[in-house]
């Protein structure tokens, strides 16, 4: 969580800052900062709680002069959210500027012995420690700030992104970063420089970019090519990337938010998935990422599915994909239970990690401690050249575009895309599913994009219904088999967005406790396009009429039986079962995206959530 962004060069840094803060807007929104500098002025920093548009209206008619700048956009960890709080922080002296995304886990050791040495601290976040050690080892060796910075950073136990200015040296910006992710951007030339914590503040100026690798520490000086170091003070050489962004995908268009956007986007962004993957003349699925390395994946005797939040949902539905149709065991673990868990896991275990991120802490460390074992890890995420992407030994991105919204959609379905067809090639190449499945599965596939836009058409019919929801309390979703991740999926959108308590159940796991919940208050949301588990689904819901549950039914189209029973009904087409989860989710997207707007609340930026959850 927390967005940086740095610009050095010949244009006025402040628009390019305040340009790149909104693209980073997802990673935290609860105060915003900058500080400007250029030669023969102070440094000046104005902060402000609240998002960035905030911080725009406070500097109308300031001093925003300065060609070198950095800023922040915070969620906050230690501390607040206000405006002393925010970022960028000053040193002692106010000569040192800096901005911060991670934590700093031995600040407050540090704090002590900064206080007994005669500094004073103004907020009460962790970054400011960091700020002020840096000037008193400057103070100390008579060191410039590179090497400042390289020796606090040696102190630092956490996680970090950070960059400094320094008013005694202003055309200069060091950036480092352990942990947390940051990208440098190099225009023609050396003539200017960009820093950020995602490429999307950068790309519209430059493709070249270079990735900054755990420990490593940037010093861009205007006029020359940048300088890697490493924490050991060893030069690297730095690995300068072609990255091209999509921006169309970046816009809103008609729609009033990003996410209602990115649920509509989803028939297309599941073809954008399966293209040249989904061979649909030769009826087969070809991934390169099997071709590539056919053995560890083939030949593998366990799977581990690593990941959190909605991607840890997709990765309940690859387990039964898996399980299903290549034979092999899987488990699905959080990964910040999994990271502290003393794992069984080594050489000859495949761990499958998912983010669409893919700069989500606990799943990155998750990946270190399997790495260090001995694991083979297989990426699927979203966020091209992300740090998970280049910490997996192999992987597939699910190409579905930059996710804008706080609350995850399309890639979900996306990362559903992606397991099922990773399970069909794995399983195929294992002679594991027969033939006729794999070819009437890949079939079906093909109609999964259609049969969506055949479910967003219902968008006004569940508007309606959830005009009734607005004041409600709490809600349960119950799912069975394939659906029963859809369920929980369908209860965090709503948690996220409408903050509304919601929990999800397996149907039959309701006897067993939840079931003592339901009365006339309770809405339930009970997903039943399961043919296979369609009557006992059916005994579920009537299980909840008894208690006089409201019943909101997802049913596959032309449904006679739960029509007479459920409240509300939403239709989608048929499909196979294995396939369902890709229908049955969207009713739930949409479900919660229009309880949100009623509310009133800010669908796109919930309260205290971050898309990038950078800090364990
Ligand atoms: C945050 C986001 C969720 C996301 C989760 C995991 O909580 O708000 O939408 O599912 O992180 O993120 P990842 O990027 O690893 O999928």
């Amino acid at each position: 969580m927390c967005g940086i962004v740095g610009y050095l060069g010949k244009r006025e840094a402040f628009p390019i800052l305040i340009a790149g803060l909104k693209r980073l807007e997802y990673r935290g929104y609860d105060s915003a900062g900058v500080a400007l500098l250029s030669s023969g002025k102070d440094l000046r920093v104005y902060k402000e709680k609240g998002k960035v548009a905030n911080l725009e209206q406070l500097v109308a008619g300031r001093d925003l002069s300065g060609t070198i700048g950095i800023a922040h956009t915070r969620w906050a960890t230690h501390g607040e959210p206000s405006e002393v709080n925010a970022h960028p922080h000053l040193s002692q002296s106010g000569r040192l500027a800096l901005v911060h995304n991670g934590i700093i886990e031995n600040y407050s050791a540090l704090r002590e012995s900064l206080r007994e040495k005669g500094f004073t601290f103004r907020s009460s976040t962790d970054t400011e420690v960091l700020v002020q050690l840096i000037e008193y080892i400057q103070q100390k060796y008579s060191t410039d700030l590179p090497s400042a910075v390289r020796i606090s950073l040696n102190k630092i136990v956490g996680a970090y992104a950070i960059a400094v200015i320094d008013r005694e040296e202003p055309d200069m910006i060091v950036a480092a970063r352990k942990s947390s992710p940051l990208v440098v951007g190099i225009g023609e030339d050396n003539k200017e420089f960009f820093i950020a914590s995602d490429a999307s503040p950068i790309a519209d100026y430059t493709s070249q970019m270079v990735y900054l690798d755990d420990g490593e520490i940037v010093t861009i000086r205007r006029g020359k090519p940048i300088q890697v170091i490493n924490l050991n003070n060893e030069t690297i050489d730095p690995k300068i990337e072609q990255v091209e962004m999509d921006f169309g995908k970046m816009q809103k268009g008609d729609f009033p938010h990003f996410m209602l956007k990115e649920i509509f986007d989803q028939p297309d962004c599941i073809e954008d998935c399966m293209r040249g993957r989904l061979l649909t003349s030769k009826k087969r699925i070809v991934l390169s990422a099997l071709q590539l390395h056919h053995k560890e994946l083939v030949e593998a005797k366990r799977i581990t599915i690593i990941s959190c939040g909605t991607s840890w949902h997709a990765g309940l539905i690859g387990k039964q994909l898996l399980e299903s149709y290549c034979r092999i065991p899987v488990n699905v673990e959080y990964a910040s239970e999994f990271r502290y868990s003393n794992p069984v896991i080594g050489k000859g275990d495949v761990v499958i990690a998912i983010s669409q991120s893919g700069e989500t802490a606990d799943t990155l460390a998750a990946i270190q401690l399997a790495k260090e074992k001995g694991a083979y890890i297989f990426g699927i995420v979203n966020a091209v050249g992300s740090s998970i992407a280049r910490a997996a030994s192999m992987g597939t991105y699910i190409h579905v575009g930059p996710e804008i919204g706080v609350a995850s959609t399309k890639a979900f379905t996306g990362q559903v895309t992606v397991l099922t067809l990773l399970s069909l090639a794995i399983g195929r190449e294992r002679g594991t599913i027969d033939p006729e499945t794999y070819q009437q599965i890949v079939t079906e596939l093909a109609n999964i994009p259609d049969k969506i836009r055949k479910v967003l058409k219902s968008n006004e019919h569940i508007e309606e219904i959830s005009k009734m929801f607005t004041y409600a309390k709490n809600f349960i979703y119950l799912g069975r088999g394939y659906n029963y991740p859809v369920a929980l999926e369908g209860a965090l959108k709503l948690k996220e967005i409408s903050y509304i308590h919601a929990e999800g159940y397996p149907a039959a796991e309701m006897k067993h406790g939840p079931i003592a919940l339901i009365d006339a208050d309770m809405p339930v949301v009970c997903i039943a396009t399961d043919k296979t588990l369609y009557p006992k689904t059916v005994s579920n819901i009537q299980e909840i009429k008894a208690r006089h549950g409201h019943i909101i039914a997802i049913v596959p189209e032309g449904d006679v039986t739960i029509h007479k029973i459920a409240d509300d009904v939403i239709e989608v087409p048929e499909t196979l079962t294995c396939l369902t989860p890709l229908l049955s989710t969207i009713p739930l997207q949409l479900l919660a995206y229009h309880i949100a707007v009623r509310k009133d609340l800010n669908v796109d930026q919930p309260r205290n959530l971050a898309k990038s959850v950078t800090v364990e």
